[in-house]
């Protein structure tokens, strides 16, 4: 009589237990099911590898298969051995890529004007660093600094001075194994001011500003990521993780620290990591935000994550760069980053905590940061007040 009691009361306690199983699994399907991953979808024919290769002909990789195609950037894909590297001279180099677009596409005359700019000058890659007159500003190698675990790398533009502080004065602080930089295009603007004397101060006294002499535009962002792998390369080869965010994004850092730490190592080595799109497609409509004509280019991106923010391993620098040197320029930068991982056989992986459109009145509530990763866009005052409310001791959610 007793121990018939003792088994309802063992079969009610493993029912609930099983329930509450269920209850953990369905609610985790559930968000992994708002941000599919690209697992389903491997590119080229080493799916999921976290070792980065590059085959001779990156056609298939990039799947461009079939017949030769039409759009200029698919069949420069085909074609293309490397590009001209900025120094050579040969044949015009890399203005002269520009100038063969020009006039190979039929309709480039009718393509937005940033366009046209991007594809003349989209060749050239190597630019010498901005630094201020009379000296200083020198940003150090990590072999002085400290080899750092995360590299923040933030892009910013010489006229953001208030996003900047911002990012300093909260996500940005220093922290053990973590170290800011920011990558920049020249403080003299095309038809701006020049605030070359502003940024030189600044420069001067964080020393935490990467500059480059070119036009700070939004075509040129693929320059500060490729310009940045080529600084790494020589100051600070052995990073483990760069982030790559935008100058509003705010990032729970020990959050972050803590994801990355626990990370399986096959993933960590080949690491590619934000809020990853699988499916896009370019858009079409003349005048729209990223529009891009279908005579440069034909067929869907690769999965990519967000340029709003994302994370890299450092030991892929430099397969990057060799990836990129054999990867048609495109755009927009993290179309292209994902272009690059694709080349490399390497897929991005999707994390539920990084929300590149946050909406805005979520901004100011530390509740809803508890648990994500990296949330923007935010104003420098909306990213203070969150960093204070994160702080408090008195915080309850
Ligand atoms: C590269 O691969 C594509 C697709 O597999 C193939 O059609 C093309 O002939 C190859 N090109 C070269 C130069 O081998
Ligand atoms: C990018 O910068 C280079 C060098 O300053 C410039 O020639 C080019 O026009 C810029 N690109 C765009 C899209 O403006």
């Amino acid at each position: 009589m007793r121990c018939s009691k003792c088994l309802l009361c063992l079969s009610a306690l493993l029912t609930l237990l099983g329930l509450k199983v269920y209850i953990e699994w369905a609610s985790e399907a559930r968000l992994s099911k708002a941000y599919p991953g690209p697992r389903g979808t491997p590119p080229g024919p080493t799916p999921a590898s976290s070792e980065p290769t590059l085959p001779a002909n990156l056609s298939a990789r990039l799947g461009q298969t079939g017949a030769l195609p039409s759009a200029y950037w698919n069949q420069q894909q085909w074609r293309l051995g490397t590009l001209p590297s900025g120094e050579s001279t040969e044949a015009g180099g890399c203005q002269a890529w520009g100038a063969a677009a020009a006039t190979e596409i039929p309709d480039f005359a009718s393509y937005p004007e940033d366009l046209r700019r991007f594809l003349l000058s989209a060749a050239c890659r190597s630019f010498p660093q901005w630094l201020p007159a009379g000296g200083g500003g020198q940003v150090a190698s990590c072999s002085v600094t400290g080899v750092p675990y995360l590299l923040l790398a933030v892009k910013s533009e010489p006229g953001r001075f208030a996003e900047r502080q911002a990012v300093r004065e909260t996500w940005g602080r220093p922290a053990p194994g973590v170290r800011l930089l920011f990558l920049l295009g020249s403080p003299a603007g095309r038809g701006g001011p020049d605030l070359g004397s502003l940024v030189a101060w600044e420069s001067r006294r964080y020393s935490d500003l990467l500059l480059w002499d070119f036009f700070d535009v939004p075509f040129n962002q693929t320059l500060k990521d490729l310009l940045l792998l080529a600084w790494l390369g020589r100051h600070c080869p052995d990073v483990t993780f760069i982030l790559q965010a935008q100058d509003d994004a705010f990032v729970h850092i020990p959050a972050l620290l803590q994801h990355l730490r626990g990370l399986p190592p096959t993933w960590a080595q080949g690491l590619y990591l934000g809020e990853v799109f699988t499916q896009a497609m370019p858009l079409r409509k003349p005048g729209g935000p990223f529009y891009v004509p279908g005579s440069f280019f034909e067929g869907g991106y690769p999965a990519y994550a967000s340029g709003g923010g994302y994370v890299i391993a450092g030991r892929l620098a430099p397969w990057l760069l060799q990836a990129a040197a054999r990867v048609a320029p495109f755009p927009f930068n993290d179309v292209y980053t994902g272009l690059c991982f694709r080349a490399l056989g390497l897929v991005p992986r999707a994390h539920p905590g990084f929300r590149t459109a946050w909406p805005a009145d979520s901004a100011t509530d530390p509740c809803a940061l508890r648990d994500l990763l990296l949330v923007r866009p935010l104003s420098p005052q909306d990213s203070i007040r969150l960093w204070k409310h994160l702080k408090d001791p008195q915080l309850q959610c």
